[in-house]
């Protein structure tokens, strides 16, 4: 790890134990190959009259839905129906159609099948069959008053976390941006990550998914709430992550890799659950928004451009990172120890084939003003390390673009 006798590395972190801080933990999570037949006993436990498998048409087409519909039906003897509407960036739209369904079928549990976008729908269609008004009323922290029904929600990627976070990210049409409702309802009551459901993710995607998952551990470490809980999640999921991504990404059917980061993506949700995100899926919410791109993808090409922008705020934590990543890095010091993580991270990207310009992935230089604008708006900012102006926001951008 080259000589850090002058960084004084080796003494406890900054962050904050004194300060009041909560934990948000999930009621029961099952891992592993199989753990999707074993949901099957739990489920029996709520006494559903009538499950929603709350899923999208790709995974229908491609068995893993009929797969899930024939274990619930035959092993729980559950009545189920299927709503196959779940779009990418899920929309109020595709929330309502799915209100529309629930009600018509006289369901009252979820079943949410898929990665983040059918896990956000399912919490946001619970939330408007529990309440009165509009989807957007509840935007925001702890708007929610009333009991949900229950959502259990079972992965098929490795990325968001949203199994486990009190988060449902949504995207606002209108206002060209992703909303958020917080809630610790939005918690699922189950979370299943069973890696034989996605050992098919195609490599771009994987890729993608593991991307965001690193983001939300490196925005976790880094954050302003960051506490030993959170930390102690965030640091193995990006030592998983350095080693099992790359595996992962090259051999699809490598159970090992898809194990370890079902884990990891896990672990960074716990972290990001309780120390929220920072500048990196601030700006990520309003690429999502205005061009209705993959969540993964816009975390994956900012994180290098933003991390250089935090490094004078977060070196030490930087390096930690580093070392995680790599299972240690040389570095002289902090400052340029934080500089290697954020070298490290862009040729880690480079052997996934992410791109690392905006540009690439379809930004325009005219909309920067604006995006900048609204990312300000957007509460993950509130824990990035660095406060930022709309310029220094427009100033990454235009650096990334
Ligand atoms: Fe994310």
């Amino acid at each position: 790890m080259g000589d850090r006798g002058d960084m004084g590395l080796g003494n406890e972190m900054t962050v904050n134990m004194v300060r009041y801080a909560e934990f948000f933990a999930q009621p029961l999570s099952l891992f592993g190959a199989g753990a999707r037949r074993k949901l099957m006993d739990h489920l029996r436990g709520f006494s559903a009259r009538r499950v929603m498998l709350c899923t999208d048409a790709g995974l229908m087409a491609v068995g893993l839905g009929d797969e899930m519909l024939h274990l619930l039906r035959e092993v729980s003897a559950l009545d189920v129906v299927v709503f196959d509407g779940v779009v990418a960036n899920p929309t109020e739209a595709c929330v309502q159609k799915g209100v529309a369904f629930y009600k018509e079928h006289g369901c009252d549990m979820i079943l949410s099948l898929g990665g983040g976008s059918a896990h956000d729908a399912a919490k946001a269609i619970a939330v408007m069959v529990s309440h009165d008004g509009a989807l957007w009323d509840y935007v925001g922290l702890n708007k929610l008053k009333n009991p949900l029904p229950p959502v259990a929600a079972v992965n098929t990627t490795a990325g968001t976390g949203s199994e486990v976070t009190r988060f449902a990210v949504l995207t606002r049409v209108a206002k060209k941006t992703k909303v958020t409702i917080v809630d610790r309802r939005l918690i699922p009551c189950i979370a299943v990550n069973d890696p034989e459901l996605m050992v098919s993710l195609p490599p771009a995607l994987t890729a993608q998914t593991g991307m965001d998952a690193l983001t939300h551990a490196i925005e976790a470490y880094l954050s302003r709430m960051a506490t030993p809980l959170t930390d102690t999640c965030a640091m193995k999921a990006v030592e998983l992550i350095g080693k099992y991504l790359p595996k992962a990404y090259a051999v699809g059917t490598d159970m090992e890799a898809r194990s370890a980061m079902a884990y990891a993506q896990y672990l960074a949700g716990i972290a990001t659950n309780n120390a929220g995100a920072g500048a990196v899926h601030t700006v990520a919410h309003q690429l999502g928004g205005f061009y209705n791109l993959p969540h993964g993808l816009c975390n994956a090409v900012l994180l290098p451009w933003v991390l250089a922008y935090n490094a004078g705020e977060c070196a030490e934590r930087l390096l930690r990172i580093g070392d995680a990543l790599t299972g240690g890095l040389k570095a002289r010091s902090a400052q340029d120890g934080a500089q290697k993580t954020v070298e490290t991270l862009r040729v880690f990207m480079r052997h996934l084939d992410l791109p690392n310009r905006l540009g690439t992935i379809g930004v325009k230089e005219g909309d920067l003003a604006d995006i900048a604008r609204q990312a300000l708006e957007d509460p993950t900012m509130w824990t990035n390390p660095r406060r930022a102006t709309p310029k220094d926001i427009q100033g990454i951008l235009k650096t990334a673009l």
